[in-house]
């Protein structure tokens, strides 16, 4: 094991003799962790009730202050937290009234695009829908349409069905704030991958992302940036959103924070945010940032396109891989091949060698990580 697979040696180990290609999906845990799930429970039998005004002014305040420095973003209590992105999406969507006029891309993850599906069926929502392909001029296209002006825009940053990801994420959002004050990034799949700078564009944004996948830290802790003085006033509101100043209290209005929590929802399990606040320190130890991750992935995805090149596979080549250029691109590779029946017989062969990658649909995707070693990537295996 090589020094940063060190930091993951639970699930490396629990895992032994396969490499894990599907990071992108299940990121393993790094061992970190365990501590941090071992810490909620202390904390829990030592404060008792307690425990929640520990959470609020200790270790939510901790979470928004690493996270800050990740993304560039300089309102770390403008930052509110989920255990999903649906929730998070949800409150915005309740933030208006009547038919909501909607700008957004055919390649979102399913938490939106079926919420979205059945909204648009409901009669709430007026979609116009971009095609991501052809990818050359995806961003210039979108742009032009944002110019009529809608009441929400959402897209990824890095698609996940594709792995492409939009250029230059300041510009383009500078473009379409132009026109539209309620601009949605949905950063999953590039939170912890790409280096992110919000400090141009995170007043004009709701930035989203989750803990679980490149950072490593488990399901259940998804947070949202959101625009300086957003003044929206979800229907979809809890009671945690009480938990700080309310403006505007009156009888005939219900109050809303000025921060992040104007967005919060109710009692959750914050074990997540244990765990993310200990990756996030581990990572400051290890002085490991997304850039330095980002390039250790990109020299694992050159080594893996060479293998490609050298096996002239039918399948798994150059030619049917959605590919522009590495330097903006996610942190997996995808191919696009014949049909979903295809994708499953070659995942299973290559399961059988030990390469486990995952699949949606007729794409077949390949997951690299800071705890990928290239030198373990052997031609043998991938020729299936
Ligand atoms: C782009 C993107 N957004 C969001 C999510 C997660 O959605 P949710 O937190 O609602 O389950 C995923 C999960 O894979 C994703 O790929």
């Amino acid at each position: 094991m090589n020094k940063y697979q060190k930091l993951f040696s639970n699930f490396i180990k629990k895992n032994h003799g396969k490499i894990h290609f599907a990071c992108h999906s299940h990121h393993y845990w790094p061992d970190c962790t365990r501590e941090a799930q071992l810490e909620y429970w202390e904390d829990s039998s030592k404060m008792v009730d307690d425990k929640w005004e520990y959470i609020f002014s200790n270790k939510i305040p901790r979470a928004q202050e690493l996270l800050s420095e990740v993304l560039n973003f300089t309102r770390s209590s403008d930052i509110t937290f989920a255990p999903n992105t649906h929730e998070l999406v949800n409150r915005i969507l309740s933030s208006f009234d009547g038919k909501i006029k909607l700008l957004t891309t055919d390649s979102e993850f399913y938490s939106f695009s079926r919420q979205l599906n059945r909204l648009i069926e409901a009669g709430v929502i007026e979609a116009t829908i971009i095609a991501t392909l052809p990818f050359e001029n995806f961003e210039e296209r979108f742009i032009q349409e944002s110019k009529s002006g809608y009441d929400i825009v959402f897209t990824s940053h890095v698609f996940f069905n594709s792995g492409l990801a939009i250029n230059n994420l300041e510009g383009f959002v500078e473009e379409i704030a132009e026109n539209n004050s309620n601009i949605i990034i949905d950063g999953y799949h590039a939170f912890m991958a790409l280096p992110i700078n919000l400090s141009s564009i995170g007043d004009k944004i709701f930035y989203l992302a989750g803990s679980y996948k490149y950072l490593g830290a488990g399901e259940g802790c998804c947070f949202m940036t959101i625009p300086k003085d957003c003044k929206l006033r979800p229907k979809n509101t809890g009671w945690f959103a009480e938990l700080s100043a309310l403006d505007n209290v009156n009888e005939n209005q219900v109050g809303f924070p000025n921060d992040g929590l104007r967005f919060a929802g109710s009692t959750l399990d914050f074990t997540s945010l244990y765990r993310m606040v200990s990756v996030l320190e581990m990572y400051e130890r290890e002085e490991i940032n997304s850039e330095f991750i980002h390039n250790h992935v990109k020299i694992c995805q050159e080594v893996f396109l060479k293998i490609i090149e050298e096996m002239s596979h039918p399948h798994l080549n150059r030619e049917n891989l959605i590919l522009q250029d590495l330097h903006h691109h996610g942190h997996f590779l995808t191919f696009n091949l014949e049909s979903p029946e295809i994708v499953n017989s070659i995942k299973k062969k290559l399961e059988e060698n030990g390469i486990l990658t995952d699949s949606r649909k007729n794409r077949l995707r390949f997951g690299f990580s800071i705890y990928h070693d290239s030198n373990d990537y052997q031609l043998e295996k991938f020729n299936v």
